[in-house]
């Protein structure tokens, strides 16, 4: 089973991002994967006509697409604009969905807070305990902030909080998820903890600098990606696609 996943795409109307994810979409009809997730931060500063475009392209896909929002949505514009699209668990309140596919589950849980760039996965515990009751098959666990930290302090400040509270939960019940895939730092970092793979998706805005110790003066080389995973044999891979740079439009 393949999911592709594409986050933090900031479109804006003088950003090359709405054309990245275009290419994106473009390369995915082609490659034709079972299920699309986008973890967040689709468009700046509420951006209706980036969502409307977002929307539209998501339509012309023949596989289904899961669409959680990053500390930079606007959730009511997102939820209007993307509402043929976004298959989420509830027609108001935190935009959290559960997908049943052949071979694995697919859960999404909204960590952001009102107003705020970090996540917290407290408020939410509950539901994701009753969904995973459900849960028959492997599961991935799609969240915008992660719940780790990737040693970038910065973006470390703003991940998602109360992550021990959730490992507790995950843990709980004996089958932990395959991995735990996240948005948000614009850099893919993988990492592990115990069976469960932690996994950030790039962005296809510019990636953040590689800011460990006190290297904040390193140019940025790295390419726009995101991410392809297959689950085989309830084991997870996940594949970056990196994306050439666009010129700016
Ligand atoms: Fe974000």
């Amino acid at each position: 089973m393949l999911v592709a996943q594409i986050s933090d795409i900031h479109a804006s109307p003088d950003s090359p991002s709405l054309l990245a994810f275009e290419r994106a979409i473009d390369w995915l009809k082609a490659f034709r994967p079972d299920a699309l997730v986008l973890t967040g931060d689709l468009v700046d500063d509420g951006w209706q006509r980036g969502y409307r475009q977002i929307a539209e392209s998501l339509q012309a896909l023949d596989f289904p697409t899961y669409l959680l929002p990053g500390n930079g949505d606007d959730q009511s514009v997102m939820r209007a604009e993307l509402a043929e699209v976004g298959k989420w668990a509830g027609t108001s309140g935190s935009m959290h969905f559960q997908a049943a596919l052949n071979d694995a589950t697919l859960v999404g849980v909204d960590v952001t807070v009102a107003g705020q760039s970090h996540g917290d996965i407290r408020p939410h515990l509950s539901w994701l305990k009753s969904r995973l009751a459900d849960v028959a098959t492997p599961f991935l666990l799609f969240m915008h902030q992660p719940p780790f930290g990737i040693g970038i302090e910065v973006l470390d400040q703003v991940g998602c909080r109360n992550a021990d509270a959730l490992l507790e939960l995950l843990n709980a019940g004996g089958r932990p998820p395959l991995g735990i895939l996240c948005g948000h730092v614009h850099r893919p970092v993988s990492s592990r903890v115990g069976l469960i793979a932690l996994q950030t998706c790039g962005s296809l805005c510019p990636p953040n600098p590689l800011l460990l110790r006190d290297q904040a003066d390193l140019a940025v080389l790295d390419a726009s990606s995101f991410l392809v995973h297959e689950v085989r044999n309830d084991r997870l891979l996940s594949h970056v696609v990196s994306m050439q740079t666009l010129a700016r439009a």
